[in-house]
């Protein structure tokens, strides 16, 4: 197969509720995208992946979309959208929709009529059960605690929703509801939208009855159909969040052959610093040897049945500086070498807002600043089952969505440039020294190290192509191998803030460093804190 443009492109992530703000009433907005497109080119990124900006009622910040073909009337119109497609074009920037269609909103007009009785026409576009001696009809659990089954009084029955009350899950199993989904997917298609991310793709195949949600026996059987009937053969970028993938699963949604998906995200390397076994929440230390084994694995079971996407932070996500670097002494260095060991492995590399100026974590002291839903129902539930409350606030500060959800830093102006009203979030303190407008100034910053990796992506296949192997270090220290023909590049990353030895037996010229080199590093060399370089050997 020929090589397809999203093989070669980066992409960035919006949240558009905290990006930009234009009109002061403290939520990112997309005329806000749209005037920030000029340093998003600047940048060199092909493609944004937008948050959800269709109608709704922010229960989960519009993952719970109560019309998709209409825009949050917070975010602007469709005239806005139109705009930003048309905008984005000029600049070769294509827009990827977030897709959320295994739950819509309760508000959404399907679940008011099916919530009227069971004998409406829509009642099955959701998953209605009688309850079980009296109960719940089995254990199945929200990601957003407690039970997945909320009971309705009018009719004496229980719907299921995997994530929030206000979620409730669509009945895939009803053809008409995978018709309206395509339906709604050409009329984006029409748009000229660039593709969709898919929210939670891996639940729609579930079987409620056995407990059974992630990876379903009918879950390949839609996507073929969902590619047939919409986006196959229309050159869109396609990527399905699944957290329960292994590589012999991403086989089977991004094998070219099977006609599903371009790519999927895995989550493996993001469960490495939790308590095997228990939550997000339990934290654990981050075992270095576990995230080279991981990242490797994905990095050599592909081949050319699958491919790959890249990426250390989203929406859901703590920053990636403040998580696995050093968002102190060494913000710079990290930021950049997490930056370098990412972007130069095979598949297409996500950057979520912020990330490519290094924006950091913000904790909290109180519960009340909390303003996610994720967050907010699990400090109640642990709460009530004993947890310590300066531990429950640890657990929010390390993994919390709120952190990457802050709103993004512009300049040093008042809320960092986002809005001139109050931000719907609060600010991180840091805007003042953590900026675009200082990274900009800088031609040392972050964002310069990030504009760098995307341009050699652009030039030089032995990124997109080369084989991938990893080296033998110290532990501190990830190092591998791409080659291509008789291109071979090392790259190398201190991933701690004391020095490490490296034995580097040759090397031809520096391709790019986060410190100052003023000599090709060859033979024993002492990695500095947070040091990383690529090299042509
Ligand atoms: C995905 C989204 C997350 C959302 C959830 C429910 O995991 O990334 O933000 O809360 O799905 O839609
Ligand atoms: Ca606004």
């Amino acid at each position: 197969m020929s090589e397809q443009w999203w093989q070669r492109a980066v992409v960035y992530q919006i949240y558009p509720r905290s990006f930009q703000d234009t009109n002061g009433d403290g939520i990112g907005d997309l005329q806000g995208v749209i005037s920030r497109l000029d340093y998003l080119e600047l940048l060199g990124i092909d493609a944004i992946w937008l948050s959800p900006v269709y109608q709704s009622p922010n229960d989960d910040n519009g993952y719970d979309i109560s019309n998709y073909e209409e825009i949050m009337s917070e975010f602007g119109t469709m005239a806005d959208m139109e705009e930003l497609i048309a905008e984005g074009k000029k600049r070769n920037i294509r827009i990827i929709m977030d897709l959320v269609v295994n739950h819509t909103s309760d508000e959404h007009a399907w679940f008011v009529e099916a919530r009227k009785s069971p004998e409406n026409p829509s009642r099955d576009y959701y998953i209605w059960r009688d309850p079980v001696a009296g109960q719940v009809p089995n254990n199945l659990r929200s990601t957003f605690s407690g039970s997945a089954w909320e009971f309705d009084e009018d009719s004496g029955q229980y719907f299921l929703h995997l994530f929030s009350k206000k979620q409730p899950d669509l009945n895939w199993e009803n053809e008409k509801v995978r018709q309206e989904v395509y339906d709604m997917m050409n009329f984006w298609i029409e748009k000229g939208v660039g593709g969709f991310r898919m929210d939670v793709i891996d639940l729609i195949g579930k079987l409620p009855d056995q407990e059974i949600t992630g990876n379903g026996p009918k879950l390949h059987e839609y996507l073929q159909e969902m590619n047939a009937e919409t986006f196959g053969g229309k050159d869109l970028l396609t990527v399905g969040e699944t957290w329960g993938a292994t590589p012999e699963i991403a086989k089977l949604y991004s094998n070219p052959q099977r006609n599903e998906l371009s790519m999927v995200f895995q989550f493996e390397h993001v469960g490495l610093d939790q308590q095997e076994g228990k939550e997000k929440w339990d934290l654990a230390p981050l075992d270095l040897t576990k995230l080279k084994e991981v990242l490797s694995k994905w990095q050599t079971s592909l081949g050319n049945e699958g491919w790959n996407s890249l990426f250390w932070n989203n929406h859901d996500l703590p920053r990636i500086v403040s998580r696995w670097g050093n968002d102190q002494q060494y913000r710079v260095e990290s930021a950049k070498a997490f930056a370098i060991l990412l972007h130069l492995m095979k598949g297409t590399p996500y950057i979520y807002q912020g990330e490519e100026i290094g924006m950091t974590n913000y904790p909290i002291t109180d519960i009340k600043q909390a303003t996610d839903i994720e967050t907010i129902n699990m400090y109640q539930e642990r709460l009530a089952l004993g947890f310590a409350k300066e531990d429950l606030i640890e657990s929010i500060n390390v993994k919390g969505r709120d952190n990457a959800r802050t709103p993004m830093q512009w300049d040093e102006s008042a809320n960092g440039g986002f809005t001139t009203g109050t931000p719907w979030l609060h600010v991180n303190p840091n805007y003042q020294t953590i900026n675009v407008k200082q990274a900009l100034a800088d031609s040392s910053s972050i964002f310069y190290t990030y504009q760098q990796l995307i341009a050699l992506r652009k030039e030089h296949d032995v990124i997109v192509w080369g084989e991938y192997e990893l080296l033998q270090t110290p532990t501190e220290i990830f190092a591998y191998l791409r080659s291509l023909g008789d291109e071979k590049w090392l790259i190398a990353c201190n991933l701690s803030d004391q020095s490490q030895a490296l034995s580097v037996p040759k090397s031809k010229e520096i391709i790019l460093t986060n410190y100052e080199l003023t000599e090709v590093p060859v033979g024993e060399v002492t990695m500095r804190p947070y040091e990383a370089f690529v090299l042509k050997v």
